[in-house]
Parts: C-alpha cells; structure tokens; sequence
C-alpha cells in the first residue's frame, strides 16, 4: 500500500519496529545516530546498509519498550559474532550469544569455532567482556531455563532454520527463556514483490510464521516500502554488493530485504522470581561447561535438509555467474 506524503513522513517521526527496511528510516535523527554509534566510525555519518538497519532496529525496540538499561539480560540467537552483540555489552546487563558455533554451513563465517574461546579476537570496537558470554547451542532447542532472558534477538538467521515450521520453532523457544513483558526480535528476508524461495520468506509466509509462532506481535506489521527504496536494487549475480546503499538485493527472480518483528511475551511478570547477577553467571557458566545432544523432531530435519540443499545450490549457482561475468 503507498501512502501519501503526509503520512509517510509520519511514519518515520513515529518509527514502528514492525516494518521492512527503508531507505529512509535512517533519516530520523535518532535512527541515524543509533546506526552510526553501532557501527562505530565517527568518521562515517551515514552508512545505508540493510544489515546495519536490523542493529539498529533491535536496539531501537528495546529501547523503546524500556530494556536498555544495565539491569537487562539478553539472548542472541545464531549469533555469529555479530557486532551489535559487543554494542549492547556497554549499555546492558548481560549478553549471552549463541550458535552452532563450529559446525554447519557458515563453519568458516560467523560460526567459526573460535569465537568460543576468543571473542575479543572478532570485537570492532571496545566493549565490557564480563558481560559477554558464548555458548554452542542450536536455535531449535535451547537449553536455558524457562524466564530466563529479558529478551532474545535473532538476526538474518531464521531463514536458514528449514522453512516456515523450524522458524516458528526457534521464535517460540525464545519465547520461552524471555520473561513474561520480555521481548523477542527477529530479523529476517522479505520478499518485495510477493515471490518466495527456500531462504526468503513472502508477506505470506511471514504472517504464518508469526501466528505458528505463537507469540503476539507489539504491532501490526506494516510492509510498506517507498518508492525510493524501491528503486534501490542489487542484484546479487551482477553487482558490488559492498556497494552502497544496500538496501534490497535480487537473487534470480527474488526481490527481497529485511523485515524485522518485535514480539512481546504474554503473562504476570510479578509471578517470576528475578536471579541476581551472580546466579545469572554461575547458570551461564554451567550450562557452558555442559555438552547437549540436539533432539528434534523428526520432521525438523526435512526443512533442513531442504536449506542446506538450497545454500548448496545457490552457492554453485552464483560462482558459475560471477565466473561467467568475469569472463
Ligand atoms: C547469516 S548468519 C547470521 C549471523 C549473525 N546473526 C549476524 O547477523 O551476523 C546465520 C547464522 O545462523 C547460524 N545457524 C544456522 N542454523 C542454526 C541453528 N539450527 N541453530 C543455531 N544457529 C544456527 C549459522 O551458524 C550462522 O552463524
């Protein structure tokens, strides 16, 4: 749906968190300064990435549902090393990320083992390593106990889980480490132009996905893109994807870019027995020293092995197009 002018400008004074990625959601001045600091260059005053944008949107919704402050604990789940991890070290309480770190298909990128032992060595800028954690722990089964979190975040990652179902599964075990009044954000692919693929998710998916997830959204989704963002299209066979702004990539036929969704845990939060910091510490740290066998359900599998059947291909895919673009 395009709005008028009036109403589009309104649109960004007022910010929604559940919403796709535009261009021009990094001209409100707090967005703008957000994204900056996440990234962490003085020397750079504006950087359009799309990537940047799901930062700065996971800190904006949690600053606006009142959890930026040093009493909140954090889950980030299929974390890689992702720098908003180390940002929100210096504002929070605790951040705790975790990963199939080691395994899997991102092995030699954000899930490169050492990142266990070392996560100084992937550190951008300064942070407070005391409150930050890594554990190995795969999305579908998360081993913390129930209540656990403040809140637990997700990005780019729920689209390689296998499909509408496994996503639906990891956003609902998030739900169930966060406490009642917490928050779960995710970030995920969205397709502008109504077509899906194994790893981008169409308006229509994203709807499924939220109601199988069984969590309640903070608002209505609102997947409008202005025509400025529109034209702002990277074809990912033909183009420097380290090029800028990057904002909404092609893949073949598929138009897509990020779309983020706040949810907010149901129920009485006076009901739950909050653990100091250093219970918090010592749950950490046994569950690190701690090996667990992922079960999954059987169906689980299919939509992974489906994923990884895709990635595989998509990967083969593109080096036989760049190769053949380079000739
Ligand atoms: C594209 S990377 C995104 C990493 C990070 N969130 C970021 O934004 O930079 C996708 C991540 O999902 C992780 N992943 C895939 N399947 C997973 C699973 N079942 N459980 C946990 N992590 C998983 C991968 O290991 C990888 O680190």
């Amino acid at each position: 749906m395009i709005r008028n002018e009036e109403e589009r400008t309104s649109q960004f004074i007022d910010q929604r968190v559940c919403k796709l990625c535009d261009i021009h959601d990094f001209e409100d001045p707090e967005f703008g300064k957000l994204a900056v600091d996440i990234f962490g260059d003085p020397a750079i005053s504006a950087l359009h990435h799309r990537k940047l944008w799901e930062f700065t949107i996971t800190v904006k919704a949690l600053q606006r549902y009142g959890l930026w402050n040093r009493d909140s604990r954090g889950l980030s789940v299929a974390a890689g090393f992702e720098r908003v991890l180390y940002y929100m070290t210096n504002f929070t309480g605790r951040i705790v990320a975790t990963d199939i770190y080691g395994e899997g298909d991102f092995i030699d990128l954000e899930a490169t083992g050492d990142f266990l032992i070392n996560p100084e060595k992937y550190r951008p800028y300064e942070y407070e390593r005391e409150r930050l954690s890594a554990l190995k722990m795969n999305a579908l089964n998360l081993h913390f106990p129930k209540n656990l979190f403040d809140f637990a975040f997700c990005l780019s990652s729920i689209e390689h889980f296998g499909g509408v179902s496994n996503a639906a599964v990891a956003i609902s075990e998030m739900g169930n480490v966060v406490r009642p009044g917490g928050l779960v954000i995710v970030t995920t692919d969205c397709s502008i132009d109504g077509s899906s693929s194994d790893q981008v998710f169409s308006p229509a998916e994203i709807k499924r996905l939220v109601k199988k997830s069984g969590l309640e959204l903070v608002e209505d989704i609102d997947f409008y893109i202005s025509p400025d963002s529109q034209g702002l299209l990277l074809d990912m066979l033909k183009d420097n994807l380290d090029s800028l702004p990057h904002i909404n990539l092609k893949f073949m036929r598929s138009k897509f870019t990020s779309i983020c969704l706040v949810f907010q845990k149901k129920g009485r939060e006076d009901n739950i027995k909050r653990i100091d910091d250093q219970e918090f510490d010592r749950t950490i740290s046994k569950l690190s020293s701690e090996q667990y066998p992922t079960k999954l359900p059987i169906w689980a599998y299919w939509g992974i092995l489906k994923v990884n059947l895709f990635a595989r291909y998509q990967r083969g895919l593109f080096r036989i197009m760049k190769l053949m673009g380079n000739t």
